[in-house]
C-alpha cells in the first residue's frame, strides 16, 4: 500500500517511520474502511496518534467510477476527531516537534491540509501523479511561464483565453520569452513555427469563445518531436470529459474557478502533471512566489468537486438542447457547439473527449443592437463574464472578455459583435428554452 502526505509524495515504510513516531499506531478512517499502515498491529488500532494527524491514503483504486472518486479521492480526516468532512484549517503555521524536523505541514504557503485534499483529488481525477493548486487559473499560467528561461519560445493556440494572451504578449515578453500564435485546428499548421528554442506549446481545447478544437494527440507528437512540452488548458471540459495527459500532454491546467468548483464563489487554479521534475519546480514556484489558494477556497473547491460528475452530465444535456434549439431558430446565424454534427470538428470531439461539455457560442442575425435587446429581455440567463457555475450565463466576448484584443485579431478569430458565449447551467431545460425563446422574440420582433 502506498501512503502519501497529501501532496503526492509517496512514503515507503522507512520514510513513514520518520514521518510517524515509531511508537505511534496509525489508523486512517476512510469510508467504511479502517486502514492500518506502517505495520501497526491490528489489535492496537484504537491507539491512534499521528505525527501529523492529517494523512491521506492513495490506494483508491482508479478503476472506481469518476463520480465515486470525485467524492472520495484525497479525503483526509483528522484522526483525533474523525469528522466525515474535513475541517477548514485556518492556522498559518504548525507545531514543529523538534528543530530540523519537517512535519507534513509547517507553514500554510508551503502546504495546507485543505489544499492537499483538493490537489490529491484532482490529480486522481486527471489520472495523474501530481497536482499543485494556485490562487487562480492565471497564477497557474504565470507559474508555468516561470518554468521557462529568458530566450525561450512558446507556441500558443491563436484563439486562447484573453488573459493567457496578455500574459504571453505583455508580461512574459518582458522577460525575453517570445510567443507565436497559431491556428491549430489543423495540427500540421504548427510544424513550421517550431524553433530550436521552442520549449512550450500551449493549447486550449475547446477554445474560448469560438469553440475550436485541437487534436491533442497530434499536437503532442509534433511537440515532443521538437523536444518541447505540451500544456493543455482543460478548463472547459474538466477531467470528466477530457484527460489530456492520457493523450500525450505534459501539463494540464484548470481555472478551477469554473467547473471544478462549479458554484461561482471560488477563484483557484490547478496544474496537473505526471512529470516529477515539473512538479517539483511548480512546488518551488508555489512556495516561493506564493500565489496559493486560501484554506477556505480549497475547502469550497473540494466540496464543489464532489458533484462534478453530476453537474457535467447536466450541463451537457442542457447545452445540447440549447444548441439544437438555437440552431433551428431563424434569428440565429450560426451555433458553435462540438456536440452538433454541424461543428466542423465534431469527429475530433467524439474521438478525444468523453462528452461535449456545457459551453457554446452563437452568432445572432442582425447587429449589436439586436444583441443588446436580446440580452435585456433575458430573465433566467445572467449577463456575466465567468463560466462553469450551476447558473446559466451569457456574455458578448467582443464587448466584454475579449474587448482588449486588437480589433483585427478579434475579427480574424471570428469574434464579431454579434457572437455570444453561453455557459449553460443546470436549471430546468424548459425554463432555459423559454427564456431564450422569449428574448429572441423581443430582439427580432
Ligand atoms: C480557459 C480559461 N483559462 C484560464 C482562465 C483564467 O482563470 P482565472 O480567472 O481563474 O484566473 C480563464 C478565465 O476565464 C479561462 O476561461
Amino acid at each position: 500500500m502506498k501512503v502519501t502526505d497529501g501532496r503526492g509524495f509517496n512514503f515507503d515504510d522507512f520514510q513513514l517511520a520518520y514521518k510517524i513516531r515509531s511508537s505511534d499506531f496509525v489508523r486512517i478512517f476512510f469510508p467504511s474502511v479502517s486502514v492500518l499502515i506502517a505495520g501497526s498491529p491490528k489489535e492496537d488500532c484504537h491507539n491512534v496518534s499521528l505525527y501529523s494527524s492529517y494523512l491521506s491514503i492513495s490506494n483508491m483504486p482508479r478503476t472506481q467510477g469518476f463520480g465515486t472518486r470525485a467524492i472520495h479521492a484525497g479525503r483526509e480526516t483528522d484522526a483525533s476527531t474523525g469528522p466525515v468532512m474535513p475541517p477548514i484549517t485556518l492556522s498559518t503555521n504548525y507545531v514543529i516537534p523538534a528543530p530540523g524536523t519537517h512535519p507534513t505541514y509547517e507553514y500554510t504557503r508551503d502546504s495546507n491540509p485543505n489544499r492537499s485534499i483538493i490537489e490529491t483529488a484532482v490529480a486522481d481525477l486527471e489520472k495523474a501523479k501530481y497536482c499543485c493548486a494556485f490562487s487562480s487559473g492565471s497564477s497557474v499560467t504565470a507559474a508555468v511561464m516561470n518554468l521557462l528561461d529568458a530566450g525561450d519560445h512558446v507556441i500558443c493556440v491563436n484563439d486562447v483565453y484573453a488573459g493567457t494572451h496578455n500574459i504571453l504578449t505583455k508580461i512574459a515578453s518582458k522577460h525575453q520569452i517570445a510567443s507565436t500564435f497559431v491556428d491549430m485546428s489543423v495540427p500540421e499548421n504548427i510544424v513550421p513555427h517550431f524553433k530550436p528554442n521552442t520549449k512550450l506549446v500551449w493549447v486550449e481545447t475547446p477554445t474560448n469563445p469560438t469553440m475550436r478544437l485541437t487534436d491533442i494527440a497530434a499536437i503532442a507528437k509534433h511537440t515532443h518531436d521538437h523536444g518541447a512540452l505540451l500544456l493543455v488548458d482543460n478548463t472547459f471540459l474538466t477531467p470528466y470529459f477530457q484527460n489530456p495527459l492520457s493523450l500525450g500532454a505534459d501539463i494540464v491546467m484548470h481555472s478551477a474557478t469554473k467547473y471544478i468548483n462549479g458554484h461561482s464563489d471560488v477563484l483557484m487554479g490547478l496544474a496537473v502533471t505526471n512529470d516529477e521534475a515539473i512538479y517539483k519546480q511548480l512546488v518551488f514556484i508555489q512556495i516561493n512566489v506564493g500565489g496559493v489558494p486560501s484554506p477556505f477556497d480549497a475547502y469550497l473547491a473540494r466540496r464543489g468537486l464532489m458533484t462534478l460528475a453530476l453537474r457535467m452530465k447536466a450541463h451537457e444535456t442542457n447545452a445540447m438542447a440549447v444548441a439544437q434549439y438555437l440552431e433551428s431558430h431563424p434569428a440565429v446565424d450560426q451555433v458553435f457547439y462540438p456536440g452538433l454534427v454541424s461543428h466542423p470538428q465534431h469527429e475530433i470531439a467524439k474521438r478525444q473527449q468523453h462528452g461535449f461539455g456545457g459551453m457554446l457560442s452563437f452568432k445572432l442575425k442582425g447587429s449589436v443592437d439586436h444583441v443588446r435587446s436580446f440580452l435585456a429581455a433575458l430573465k433566467v440567463f445572467t449577463l456575466a463574464e465567468s463560466l462553469g457555475g450551476v447558473e446559466s450565463l451569457v456574455e458578448v466576448p467582443a464587448l466584454m472578455t475579449h474587448a482588449g484584443l486588437e480589433e483585427d485579431h478579434r475579427l480574424a478569430l471570428g469574434i464579431t459583435d454579434t457572437l455570444m458565449r453561453v455557459s449553460v447551467g443546470v436549471e430546468d431545460i424548459d425554463d432555459l428554452i423559454d427564456d431564450l425563446s422569449g428574448a429572441l422574440g423581443v430582439s427580432h420582433a
